[in-house]
């Protein structure tokens, strides 16, 4: 490991006492966010519900702790009454599934966590609006809503359960739907500048796009900083289960967009374009998701171009650990200072379970880690 990476050993060594440490007070339950110290529970229907525990296969690979193994085991049990409650699955089943049951049987084999996954992929894989090409996000939040045209960016990160579940059954339909998702994500949510919008809303029956919505963003014409970072670590996904250039080219643009967009600190506010009157707390989770992202991309782009991502990626990851970590506390959290939802001033200054979670999966592939959970 260069010297410029000796943060590295140690940082891995700060996360794993501490994951150790909070496995036994947050046990096989789906933290969301930390107020005062202490992890939020979620639901197990929320769509944060495989970070934890796909926090623990990531530190599990290393230390082989079966304490640690059983915790992830129970969490992904206990998502079976999910994929049983049909109403209240959107398509974040591709986070929930994919850090559960795929995280565990790329690791061990376990054939009952195909089955679940598999399931997962094809109750997605049902979301797809074949007049739009498009995955359908949400189902209504509220009585007589209707989402049936909306798709939104944090849906990239949910394409590798199709893309997985082609390789695995040899069925070209997902990853078919996969990447006409893809495509449409390329025409109407990527901007030529790099930056993204967050949800756009199709007519459901014809496919033509109706409008961009601000969502998690300031407006529909801002750049929301997590949804910047779903299509980097998304579209360079999609680039690495189909081998397609344009899916390159768009994570290297959205990528350029975002490094060239950073503060000194190399981590972003929750939204890069944002008018000087509103508030611009920092959203560290979104640093974390580029940051793996971003080193994924060093590892698929040639020798001349790899080094610039490859450092973006482990300066980002640097500070989040050094600046933002919190090792010896009494804080749950591992990384401080994520924003959730800013427009509905939710979860505004807080540790954050993806931001953890994202944080430790670019640490593990720093220390040579490099299995692909996604
Ligand atoms: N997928 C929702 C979010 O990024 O907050």
């Amino acid at each position: 490991m260069p010297d410029q990476l000796n943060w590295v050993n140690e940082a891995w060594q700060q996360v794993t006492q501490k994951i150790n440490r909070t496995s036994k007070t947050i046990g096989a339950n789906f933290p969301h966010a930390s107020e005062n110290g202490t992890y939020i529970l979620a639901e197990p229907h929320w769509w944060t519900a495989g970070f934890w525990p796909g926090l623990l296969w990531l530190v599990y690979q290393d230390m082989k702790d079966d304490a640690l193994k059983q915790l992830a085991e129970e969490c992904e049990a206990k998502l079976d009454a999910v994929q049983n409650e049909y109403y209240r699955l959107d398509h974040d089943m591709g986070f929930m599934w994919t850090l559960t049951s795929v995280a565990h049987y790329k690791l061990l084999g376990n054939e009952d966590s195909k089955r679940r996954a598999l399931l997962a992929a094809n109750l997605l894989m049902g979301r797809f609006n074949v007049n739009g090409n498009f995955i359908r996000a949400w189902n209504p939040w509220t009585e007589g809503e209707d989402n049936s045209g909306i798709a939104i960016i944090d849906c990239m990160m949910n394409l590798p359960l199709l893309y997985w579940a082609s390789e695995e059954t040899g069925d070209p339909r997902f990853k078919s739907v996969a990447k006409r998702h893809a495509d449409t994500v390329l025409e109407h949510f990527i901007r030529n500048d790099g930056s993204v919008h967050h949800i756009v809303r199709f007519d459901p029956e014809s496919g033509q796009r109706i409008e961009a919505i601000g969502g998690q963003g300031h407006g529909p014409d801002s750049a929301w900083s997590r949804g910047t970072a779903w299509a980097i670590y998304g579209s360079t996904l999609s680039y690495h289960y189909t081998g397609e250039a344009k899916y390159l080219e768009a994570a290297k643009r959205v990528a350029h967009f975002f490094i060239s967009h950073l503060p000194e600190d190399f981590v972003p506010a929750w939204d890069f374009r944002l008018p000087v009157n509103i508030e611009s707390p920092k959203d560290s989770s979104a640093g974390a998701i580029a940051a793996c992202g971003i080193l994924l991309l060093a590892d698929k782009v040639n020798s001349v171009e790899s080094p610039a991502y490859q450092r973006a990626g482990e300066m980002i990851l640097e500070s989040l650990y050094k600046n933002y970590g919190d090792w010896d506390g009494s804080e749950e959290g591992l990384i401080l200072h994520g924003t959730s939802h800013f427009p509905e001033g939710k979860y505004t200054d807080n540790p954050l379970i993806y931001g953890d979670y994202y944080f430790v999966e670019g640490l593990a592939r720093l220390k040579g880690f490099k299995e692909l959970f996604w």
